[in-house]
């Protein structure tokens, strides 16, 4: 359990936020929410006492041990990925050394013999002897093949590293658990296995994420931060999201009864948890949902982006036709003989394990890159637009936002770049920023 009592964290004098009270308790996980920049990550950080700038109190049960998903992929570059794995729980990790140490010398008094006893009871008691095949199931389960195990962290790419210090949070079932976008540079596979690891949980965890799939599998309670607030609901994302925004508009229409609405907000509580899934990680959540007062429903005051795409002209009915596409890097095949069709009105969702096949598919389909072989045609009708993974050559540049915008619209008056902007909450001075 953790509790945080009159939190405060300025930033020179910027307030980010305030008079934050709060209780995470255990079997719970709440996921943290808000836009970029509102301040997820130094709630996590504040928690974890990783920043001098906090005032106010964070305290855990006694004997309690906390564990953060390090952000930090250097940190352990000179260490094995088990030893990695282990390092998770410090405690833990100085006996294991402390031990090795007093059994290597080669001047083994009875003074050490004892020490030494003392330490394989403390061993003991924290199930030590576990400790290397728990991390190896963990990194298993994770996607990081035994052959890896004894190597060096600073020999293991990015994306194996991210599952590494994963695997470290996770180690030991640290009764808190402070988890901040943990399911970047995840492939599904393996955030369908976090999921259900979390879910399950019987600790206290508090996970940042964009992700509202992710959080809808995983959440009890949801932190929301916005506009300089922290507001903690009961109920994942989905179930926040609509309770909120029905209360939202109940608040609006001032002239209903107070009895209707209460019985609209029972019946959408208990639609809502006759609606979630039957698994037995869900069965906790509908009890807690269905355990719910309606006072617990308050109106959001969350203001939402507005993204809006009209089309210039009405598309034809083909879309795009894809024949026997191919494409390799330095000679290793990334796809061969691709063939679909794009009709309008479809949605399709593009998977593979190797991302640098679904770059060089959309590279290729956006006239960036040419393939090895086959064809794709664009519809006479469509105009296209395209978000590369790597978008950072976008923003090298010292326009202010409202001239950035300028370079990508037909329309650049003021009134249509300032509404544009305006719909993605960009707002006053801070669209002359560069
Ligand atoms: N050490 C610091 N000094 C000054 N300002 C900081 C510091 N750390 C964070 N900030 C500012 O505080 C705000 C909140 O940052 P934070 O990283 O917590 O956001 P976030 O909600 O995690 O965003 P994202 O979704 O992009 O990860 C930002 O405006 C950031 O620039
Ligand atoms: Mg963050």
């Amino acid at each position: 359990m953790i509790t945080v009592t009159d939190l405060r964290i300025q930033f020179g004098k910027r307030v980010l936020f305030n008079d934050v009270n709060m209780k995470f308790m255990a079997g719970n996980c709440y996921g943290v929410i808000g836009a970029n920049g509102a301040g997820k990550s130094t709630l996590l950080k504040a928690i974890a006492g990783e920043i001098d700038t906090a005032s106010g109190r964070i305290s855990m049960n006694p004997g309690e041990r906390l564990s953060v998903l390090s952000q930090d992929h250097f940190a352990f570059d000179e260490f094995s990925v088990l030893d990695t794995v282990m390092k998770g729980h410090s405690q833990l990790w100085d006996i294991m050394q402390e031990k090795n140490a007093i059994y290597a010398k080669p001047d083994f008094s009875d003074a050490d013999g004892l020490k030494a006893a003392e330490l394989e009871e403390k061993f003991a008691d924290m199930e030590g002897w576990n400790a290397e095949s728990d991390a190896a199931t963990l990194l298993s389960d994770l996607g990081i093949t035994e052959d890896l195990h004894y190597t060096l962290m600073k020999n293991i790419d990015g994306k194996q590293k991210v599952r590494v210090l994963l695997a470290q949070a996770l180690f030991g079932n640290p009764d808190n658990l402070l988890l901040d976008e943990p399911t970047n540079d995840l492939d599904l596979d393996t955030v369908t296995w976090l999921e259900n690891y979390l879910a399950n949980y019987q600790n206290t965890v508090l996970v940042v994420s964009h992700d509202r799939h992710f959080l809808d599998a995983i959440s009890t309670h949801t932190v929301d931060i916005d506009f300089s607030k922290i507001q903690m609901f009961a109920g994942n994302y989905s179930f926040w999201y609509q309770s909120s925004q029905l209360a939202l508009r109940q608040q609006q229409k001032a002239n209903k009864k107070a009895e209707d609405k209460k019985k609209e907000l029972q019946e959408f509580i208990s639609r809502f948890s006759a609606n979630v899934k039957k698994s037995k990680q869900a069965t906790s959540r509908k009890k807690m949902i269905e355990k719910l007062n309606i006072s617990d429903i308050k109106p959001s005051t969350r203001k939402y982006p507005g993204i809006i795409f009209k089309p210039e002209r009405e598309a034809g009915d083909k879309i795009l036709e894809v024949t026997g596409l191919s494409a390799s890097i330095d000679g290793d095949v990334l796809f061969s003989g691709v063939d679909f069709y794009a009709n309008k009105g479809d949605k399709i969702i593009f998977l593979s394990k190797d991302t640098r096949a679904m770059t060089a598919l959309f590279e290729i389909i956006s006239g960036n890159q040419k393939p090895d072989s086959g064809t794709y045609t664009w519809g006479q009708t469509i105009t296209s637009s395209y978000l590369p993974l790597d978008n950072a050559p976008f923003f090298r540049s010292e326009l202010s936002l409202f001239d950035w915008l300028c370079q990508f619209s037909n329309d650049t008056t003021d009134l249509y770049i300032r509404g544009y902007l305006g719909k993605m909450l960009f707002a006053g001075d801070e669209i002359q920023k560069r």
